[in-house]
């Protein structure tokens, strides 16, 4: 860490200026040398032009084939955690395709993901999207379960002389928190799996983002009419910045200048905005307020940072033209008493979020009656070549176990 991360009291920056302090400092410096040449410049290894085929995004048969091989192969997003803080309370969590699931805080450290499904008839359990409870009772015939997920009694004792073991609690999912979020493990025999290893390259900077520091604002959804790829692909790059967003974002983010980094199968952008010169000569503790990062947990979760909100956005494919998106927003606990222009933050990068999702869903109906085999990606979109390279890698293995500790 530079000397010019330390405030005028002498102090280390607290709270929300501090996220990333540690990432964003030596960037800042860099950019800033950067800006004074005038150059823009994009600081990425060099690995050339990328074609990506076409019918990624428009055929069902591989849409069913990263069904049936890559999602059961990588840990899958559930929900952040931060909703739950007491014990009994619970979140329902519905992704079309996969189980609806039941997220129960259990004890002070745990919450466990169970099936939103009874076991007496299959019908669903609980319809809340959050609450707290002590028991969830099926609206079918009563039947009522601990927020352990335990039977607890079945109406009318008499009608059942005996209820085997496997009645008498809701099913578990498997799952891991990792940086406050809840992960699905790997659905196919792999016992080998650590969700450790999985985002061990990428475990400094998600912790130097500290999510347990933040609360939950808001939860925007949208379906997309969209292949899920060509989502996170707009997400790995900014090099439409300047001209999609040429009226929201672009006045205030650099745009020409940033870094594309890899963690293992994750990746990274870094970028400043237009006031970090300035503001790091001024005021050097708050650079986190002049710099954006956005991260890639592949293949599907992006993370944003940004001046005064973090946010999680899940996409999750429902089919080969359509994805399903969900943002957490939060904003760091200390930063609650400004919370107005957190929330004029979120906003304002909602409205871009639009523009994106606009541009990308014409994309979507372009590649669908177009001729054209394939398309391009250089070196200001090289995450999206590794993007393709690391799922190809995964889909070509077929069979094989990943990710082994
Ligand atoms: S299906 Fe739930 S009690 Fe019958
Ligand atoms: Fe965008």
């Amino acid at each position: 860490m530079s000397d010019t991360n330390i405030n005028a009291t002498g102090k280390l920056p607290e709270g929300g200026e501090s996220v990333l302090n540690d990432v964003f400092s030596p960037y800042a410096d860099y950019f800033i040398d950067i800006i004074e040449q005038r150059h823009s410049y994009i600081s990425t290894e060099p690995v050339g032009i990328y074609e990506s085929q076409i019918k990624h995004y428009i055929c069902q048969n591989y849409f069913n084939n990263e069904q049936q091989t890559l999602w059961k192969k990588i840990p899958q997003f559930i929900a952040p955690i931060q909703s739950l803080e007491k014990i009994g309370d619970f979140i329902t969590v519905d992704y079309q395709g996969r189980v609806p699931m039941i997220v129960s805080k259990v004890d002070d450290d745990r919450c466990a993901v169970f099936e939103n499904v009874c076991p007496h008839r299959g019908a669903r359990l609980e319809h809340h999207g959050e609450g707290c409870k002590k028991a969830f009772i099926c609206p079918y015939h009563s039947w009522s379960f601990s927020h352990q997920g335990n039977l607890i009694a079945a109406r009318w004792k008499e009608a059942f002389p005996e209820i085997p073991e496997q009645y008498r609690s809701l099913t578990s999912i498997v799952a891991q928190k990792k940086f406050s979020m809840l992960w699905q493990m790997p659905g196919e025999p792999n016992h080998g799996f650590s969700l450790e290893h999985w985002f061990a390259d990428i475990e400094d900077q998600m912790s130097a983002i500290g999510f347990e520091q933040h609360q939950l604002l808001n939860c925007r959804e949208r379906m997309v009419r969209a292949n899920w790829k060509l989502l996170i692909e707009n997400f790995i790059e900014y090099y439409h910045v300047q001209s999609l967003h040429r009226n929201s974002l672009a006045p205030t983010l650099n745009g020409q200048l940033y870094s594309l980094d890899s963690f293992a199968q994750h990746g990274r952008i870094l970028t400043p905005l237009k006031n970090l010169a300035q503001v790091r000569r001024q005021t050097p503790h708050k650079t986190r307020r002049e710099m954006v990062a956005t991260y890639l947990l592949f293949p599907n979760v992006i993370i944003g940072v940004q001046p005064y909100h973090v946010f999680v956005s899940f996409y999750h494919p429902v089919s080969a033209n359509q994805t399903w998106s969900k943002t957490f927003n939060f904003i760091h606990k200390t930063d609650a008493e400004i919370s107005e222009v957190c929330q004029l933050d979120v906003e304002y990068l909602a409205e871009a979020l639009e523009e994106d999702y606009e541009a990308i869903e014409q994309v979507q109906r372009n590649l669908e009656v177009s001729s054209a085999p394939s398309l391009l990606y250089g070196e200001a979109e090289s995450l999206i070549g590794q993007l393709h390279r690391n799922l190809g890698a995964i889909l070509r293995q077929g069979g094989k176990e990943v990710n082994q500790a």
